[in-house]
């Protein structure tokens, strides 16, 4: 398969644990969208989010996948707010197959909650805002899909094993 394996989906779906386990599986670089970014900007997310607002992080965003999708060959979890630009999408499009992992916002709470380093979680650490924002974004997720496998009670290796299969279909 040529192009890059792109994890996309909600917060705490599992991307970058995933990515970093397909990585091993396939011995493809694997490269964390959010990571790149912090590293290029030398701020966390956090910080971004609080000193310049979410539209610069969203600018740097976009800015960071052109340059992931001029390679080749990657892993690459993207940070879960990615798709929601249509700009962001089509740059995808052209760049791989995209995966979607989803989980239940029960899940992802149980995933998330002693994390601070997102902010749009910060302070919205409960059931509601998770479902309200998840319903949102479904659609979305959905249509730019090329694979989708859900991770609720499923080991890495076996969500690993179901990407790996799906995408052979393709
Ligand atoms: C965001 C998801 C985060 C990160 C930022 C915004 C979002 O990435 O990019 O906090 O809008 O869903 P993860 O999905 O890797 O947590």
């Amino acid at each position: 398969m040529n192009g890059n394996i792109m994890l996309i989906g909600f917060m705490g779906a599992g991307k970058t644990t995933v990515s970093k386990e397909l990585s091993k599986i396939t011995g493809r670089n694997e490269l964390d969208m959010d990571a790149y970014i912090v590293e290029k900007e030398g701020m966390s997310i956090s910080d971004m989010f609080e000193k310049y607002g979410e539209e610069y992080f969203r600018a740097k965003e976009t800015q960071s996948l052109i340059e992931i999708m001029e390679k080749n060959d990657l892993i690459v979890s993207c940070g879960g707010g990615v798709v929601v630009k249509d700009e962001n999408v089509e740059h995808m499009k052209n760049g791989g197959v995209i995966v979607l992992l989803t989980a239940t916002p029960e899940t992802i709470l149980e995933r998330v909650k002693n994390s601070t380093d997102r902010p749009i979680l910060n302070g919205n650490m409960n059931i509601e805002f998770i479902t309200n924002l998840m319903n949102k974004r479904k659609e979305r997720y959905l249509s730019v899909a090329d694979v989708i496998v859900a991770t609720d009670n499923k080991s890495v290796s076996e969500i690993c094993d179901e990407i790996m299969d799906k995408i052979s279909k393709k």
